[in-house]
């Protein structure tokens, strides 16, 4: 994937991968250390991020909101992301912020595009048309075994959401997927072992960002 170069002074750090990887806490890691080298950091997440976006994220993660096709389950994240880009990603960037997003167009193009049989290739372009060709600085992707991410859900009392409750052989597709996306374009992907500890993580993708922020 080649990179259009942006002319705002931010920088986008998008965190992928399946779930319960340990994004969050990644993602909450880097930027409490990128707030103590002293940049502004805003930290957001997909679905979601802005007040059409909670509402969208509840359409459709949650269950009981009946039947939702594939295309209009694809549109919606869209929709929920073409929101968060203007409203308040490219604002951020152009600000001058580090930008730390859970999830970004990479999980669309693995859950609908690979996991809903939508297509990634459709599935990236209705994506790129939506931001406008946006796309990060750097993607970290936490790569988990489906069978792992599942233990650790299992482990907290949550119930399991709409993606959540598919089986394991839709969450191997979607990592096979995520892996793909990496290896199409290796300099903007850092691909670590999500069972790696979690301190271990933080240093590595501290240490890139760093690298790449200098
Ligand atoms: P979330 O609670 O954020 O899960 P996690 O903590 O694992 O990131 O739920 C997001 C769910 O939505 C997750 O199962 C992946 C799915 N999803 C898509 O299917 N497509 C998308 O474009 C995005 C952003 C998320």
């Amino acid at each position: 994937m080649t990179n259009t170069p942006r002319q705002s002074p931010g920088f986008f750090i998008a965190f992928e991968g399946g779930d319960s990887a340990g994004k969050s806490t990644q993602a909450g890691r880097l930027a409490r250390e990128l707030e103590s080298q002293g940049h502004t950091v805003v930290r957001t997440r997909e679905p979601g991020g802005t007040e059409i976006g909670e509402k969208l994220r509840s359409l459709v993660l949650e269950h009981g909101h009946g039947h939702i096709d594939a295309r209009t389950e694809a549109l919606i994240f869209a929709a929920s992301r073409a929101a968060h880009v203007h409203q308040v990603i490219l604002p951020a960037l152009e600000r001058g912020d580090v930008v730390i997003c859970d999830r970004y167009i990479d999980s669309s193009v693995a859950y609908q595009g690979v996991g809903r049989g939508l297509g990634a290739a459709s599935v990236l372009d209705i994506n790129l048309w939506a931001v406008e060709g946006l796309r990060p600085d750097l993607t970290v992707l936490l790569d988990v075994d489906p069978f792992e991410g599942r233990g650790r859900r299992t482990s907290t009392a949550e119930a399991e959401d709409r993606m959540e409750s598919e089986p394991d052989s839709f969450h191997e597709q979607i990592r096979a997927a995520f892996r793909e996306r990496a290896a199409s374009d290796p300099s903007q992907y850092l691909v670590l072992d999500a069972s790696e500890p979690v301190d271990l993580l933080a240093a590595a993708i501290a240490g890139a960002v760093k690298e790449r922020l200098a």
